[in-house]
């Protein structure tokens, strides 16, 4: 099976947002990433409405012609939101205001009842459920026990080993950072879960956690979200040409 993957668009958004424009247009973006072979768009609609807004996300459903993932907090009015607008995907993820992004996976040990409530909510609707978390063996078993659908697999810590952010200590921790991926996506797997990831993937440290990723033939990793790197990217080259870089990467 083909490995996919998940263009984040929050950062055409935020493009916008910056001036209050009403360019750079998101479903314009939205048709290019799909010529570029994006199997997927993923819009993370947040609480401060920094980048995504709720018109985008109502846009997004009409216009998106391969699946469809909305990234949201686990909120009542966020679930409500969904219900209505019935993404194919939903990614649950935690959300505090002040962070600059998505700092950590969602602590699902502490949030169980209100995970586990979203959970079956969205999924009577029809919508599928992953829940973003770090690559730990008790999050992987929660989220199974939940009844989420995927796990998508926080890969910050591994990304910012890689771009040396742990000074002396960043080869070693990128070798640990990659065992921990493989070894929780190892248990997903054997639990039936499908497993994504995402968060601080670039052109180059990519190409490592795919090569990795591999358990007796099969691809361990189904689904990379992937926005910063390629959004940045596409200043350069055009999105078009951004997203197909990308997808040609992956699916090596
Ligand atoms: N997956 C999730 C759940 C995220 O929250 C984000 C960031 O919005 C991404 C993937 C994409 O991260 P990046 O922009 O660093 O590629």
């Amino acid at each position: 099976m083909k490995t996919r993957l998940g263009v984040n668009v929050d950062h055409v958004a935020t493009l916008r947002q910056l001036r209050g424009t009403v360019y750079p247009s998101l479903i314009e973006a939205v048709q290019l990433a799909e010529a570029g072979g994006a199997d997927q768009i993923t819009a993370h609609l947040r609480e401060d409405r920094r980048h995504i807004q709720d018109q985008d996300v109502r846009d997004l459903r009409k216009n998106v012609k391969v699946a469809f993932n909305l990234e949201m907090a686990v909120t009542p009015e966020m679930v409500r939101f969904a219900c209505r607008i019935r993404p194919d995907w939903v990614c649950l993820v935690p959300e505090k205001r002040r962070e600059l992004t998505t700092e950590g996976g969602l602590d699902i040990a502490k949030n169980k009842r209100a995970v586990a409530l979203a959970i079956q909510t969205l999924k009577k609707k029809g919508i599928k459920v992953s829940c973003f978390i770090e690559p730990s063996s008790d999050a992987v078993a929660l989220s199974h026990h939940l009844g989420a659908d995927a796990v998508e697999f926080h890969t910050g810590q591994y990304c910012l080993a890689a771009q040396s952010a742990f000074g002396g200590r960043s080869r070693s921790r990128r070798v640990q950072e990659k065992l921990r991926i493989q070894k929780a996506a190892i248990q997903a797997l054997e639990l039936g879960l499908h497993a994504h990831a995402g968060h601080g993937f670039d052109y180059k440290n990519i190409q490592d956690i795919v090569g990795l990723m591999r358990h007796s033939g099969q691809a361990l990793i189904e689904e990379y979200n992937i926005g910063h790197a390629i959004i940045c990217r596409s200043v350069l080259v055009g999105l078009e040409t951004a997203v197909a870089e990308m997808s040609a990467l992956i699916s090596r």
